[in-house]
């Protein structure tokens, strides 16, 4: 058919739902260099401003300043008030700047555009069907995904999850062995070893990048509780060690995860417990459907997790969406566990299991 003969109104509408992913791609970019230049904290608590006032407290041009904020008014992530004023409200602040008070933070997903050494290597894996584990993504990547995942495990572990499991903090607080598998860059993993001090951490990870992150941390926090190995999940000991271990967003990432599964079962106590945390998604797709940022996930999924679950022939490529509830339960019990409990802990994005042999 030609375009002539196109219904012109409906054509419209499908142009412009396209073009507004142009457009996200190039607020997302603005984000992320608003993020990087701190303007959002230095817009914090300001109220209306004008871009001299941003440029005299940050040191920067006031010309690309005012370009930059008449950007994010557009966007509707800026207030704008008369006389070229730009007012940063305390929600906005709340997701754009807060990082460490804020569960709603999101400027740290953020990370400007992928590399295009990157994106040649995706588009050859629609033809090998092989991709980039997090290791070939780089260390911007673990970065990303540290800040992207932070916020809540940082505010939300300690008081609010933990407390909600069968002896789980009795035993961290007495003293125990715990360890987080596929760690990254060890928000979960420090946090908790600052909470339980006479607990002794270990973390796995197949990724130089994140394991190189979680040192640092473990360094400049002055952590004597963690041990840190570059190792997958597969790798762990094959004698019961520890008491409590936790994977977070990382199961529907690795290329085996049913192995996964059963060595971790090998070395849990017979009375330890295993915390799953993973994507709040169904296995019906329409359903899923109704998630209005879905869309966003599948593009998590093809540019990390799925990538990441196929980096090696076999592998199972359960992808971001790809370990909900019903598949969770099948493959741990597949792997030798009896006890599932499902926790809702009202975050947006995850679902809770808790597992014990
Ligand atoms: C989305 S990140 C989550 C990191 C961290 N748990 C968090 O919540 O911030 C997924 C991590 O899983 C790791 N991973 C991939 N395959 C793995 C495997 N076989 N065993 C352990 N970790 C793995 C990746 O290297 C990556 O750091």
């Amino acid at each position: 058919m030609q375009a002539e003969e196109l219904d012109p109104e409906v054509l419209k509408r499908y142009a412009f739902t396209v073009w507004s992913y142009k457009q996200g791609e190039m607020v997302s970019l603005m984000i992320h260099i608003g993020d990087r230049l701190g303007l959002y904290q230095a817009l914090r608590g300001e109220g209306p401003m004008t871009a001299r006032a941003l440029a005299g407290k940050t040191g920067l041009q006031e010309r690309w300043l005012l370009e930059w904020l008449k950007g994010q008014a557009a966007a509707r992530l800026l207030n704008y008030h008369d006389g070229d004023r730009f007012e940063l409200t305390d929600i906005g602040a709340a997701v754009l700047a807060d990082e460490l008070e804020s569960t709603a933070f999101a400027a740290g997903a953020f990370s400007g555009q992928t590399p295009p050494e990157t994106v040649d290597k995706l588009v050859d894996a629609f033809k090998t069907g092989i991709g980039l584990s997090y290791e070939d993504l780089g260390p911007n990547a673990a970065h990303r995904t540290e800040r992207m995942l932070g916020p809540w495990t940082r505010r939300e572990l300690i008081p609010n999850i933990l407390p909600a499991l069968d002896g789980v903090v009795e035993k961290l607080s007495k003293g125990a062995v715990a360890a987080d598998v596929g760690c990254g860059g060890g928000i979960a993993l420090t946090t908790m070893a600052q909470a339980f001090p006479k607990t002794q951490f270990h973390g796995y990870d197949p990724s130089r990048h994140a394991i190189e992150r979680c040192r640092e941390k473990v360094t400049s926090l002055g952590l004597t509780n963690v041990e840190l190995h570059v190792a997958g999940g597969e790798a762990l000991p094959a004698t019961p060690t520890f008491d409590f271990l936790i994977t977070f967003d990382c199961i529907h990432d690795m290329t085996q995860p049913g192995k996964v599964i059963e060595s971790i079962r090998g070395c849990m106590q017979e009375d330890g417990t295993w915390l799953i945390k993973d994507i709040r998604s169904a296995a019906d797709f329409k359903e899923n459907m109704r998630n209005p940022l879905l869309a966003m996930f599948y593009g998590f999924s093809v540019s990390a997790c799925m990538s990441s679950a196929l980096s090696e022939p076999g592998g199972a490529g359960l992808g971001t969406l790809g370990f909900n509830p019903q598949v969770a339960r099948d493959m741990v019990t597949a792997g030798g566990f009896s006890r599932f409990v499902e926790h809702d802990f009202a975050d947006p994005s995850n679902l809770y299991y808790e597992v014990r042999p």
